[in-house]
């Protein structure tokens, strides 16, 4: 993981590869392109498909491609909380036809677009309301998407020289992101030591709404001991591979990101106007050099 992007670090993507590795997942985190040249690069090295998670990446472009279009596929979330939503729905794009006839046999029960069923998958098929819901964002839709590149870019600009609180570094080729979230690192140092839980208090006080984004990584979730009581995965997995995969959850990028990240909902907050944008900043400005009572909070 690279720290200051949030995102898949290539190379730790190469050290991984194994003779079992079939394909790498790029996750563009809060919508903002992952490092797409080297993923890319790698994947045609070793041979590898590249399904891109776009689940937060509606319209995102990076070196002049629409992000989830880079990859052999492109998924997207339509849940509730996304840019485009219609409470819970998703999508998949691919040049493929193979593969999205197969995607669309999976999501009708296994049912084929002949009728037949040829394997087995479960009913996803997303319904006409829902369809007409998403259909009726998209005239808005892009106006949005700049309106909150816009706001990302100016808090970001007023964030250059500030040490205490460091905007998720985007990545050469990125012309565009969708902000889904606007994320920070909360250094403590700058703040007078004090935890972030400490700043987040006396921000929210001043009406601005950040608030940590995942409390923890997936890793330190409870099915991770849980799947390995499982007489299935005793089955498939010999107890040295078992043991193997509890041990790769050491992921300590992870658990420091998590810890410091700062957020803010993007598609509320970043649309609102540049004076809202400043009252952030003035926020931030006020919590900052009353730093010394931090800790008495
Ligand atoms: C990065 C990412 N991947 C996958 C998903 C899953 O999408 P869904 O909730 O539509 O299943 C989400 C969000 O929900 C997400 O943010």
């Amino acid at each position: 993981m690279d720290t200051e992007s949030f995102q898949l670090d290539p190379k730790d993507v190469e050290r991984k590869i194994n003779k079992n590795t079939k394909a790498i997942i790029p996750v563009h985190m809060m919508g903002q392109p992952c490092d797409m040249e080297n993923i890319m690069a790698i994947a045609k090295k070793y041979n590898l498909k590249v399904i891109e998670d776009a689940c937060q990446a509606h319209l995102s472009v990076y070196q002049g491609k629409t992000i989830g279009t880079i990859g052999d596929a492109g998924c997207f979330s339509f849940q509730s909380s996304k840019t485009i939503a219609c409470g819970e729905g998703g999508g998949i794009v691919s040049n493929d036809e193979k593969l999205m006839d197969d995607c669309y046999t999976v999501q009708n029960h296994g049912t084929n677009r002949h009728g037949q069923s040829v394997t087995i998958g479960s009913k996803y098929r997303m319904n006409e309301l829902e369809g007409a819901i998403l259909l009726a964002q998209l005239e808005g839709a892009k106006e949005r998407f700049e309106t909150r590149n816009r706001n990302a870019a100016y808090l970001t600009s007023k964030l250059k020289d500030f040490p205490g609180l460091k905007p998720q570094k985007l990545y050469a080729g990125t012309e565009s992101g969708s902000f889904y979230l606007y994320t920070m690192s909360y250094d403590k140092k700058h703040f007078n030591d004090a935890p972030r839980d400490n700043f987040l208090k006396a921000i929210n006080a001043e009406g601005i709404g950040f608030s940590p984004y995942l409390k923890n990584g997936l890793h330190r979730e409870p099915w991770t001991d849980h799947i390995l009581t499982l007489d299935s995965y005793k089955k498939m997995y010999s107890p040295e591979r078992l043991k193997q995969f509890k041990d790769d959850l050491y992921l300590p990028k992870c658990d420091e990101v998590c810890e410091n990240m700062v957020m803010l909902w993007a598609s509320g907050p970043l649309l609102a106007g540049q004076s809202d944008m400043d009252d952030i900043i003035n926020a931030i400005m006020k919590v900052y050099e009353n730093r010394d009572k931090l800790n008495s909070i």
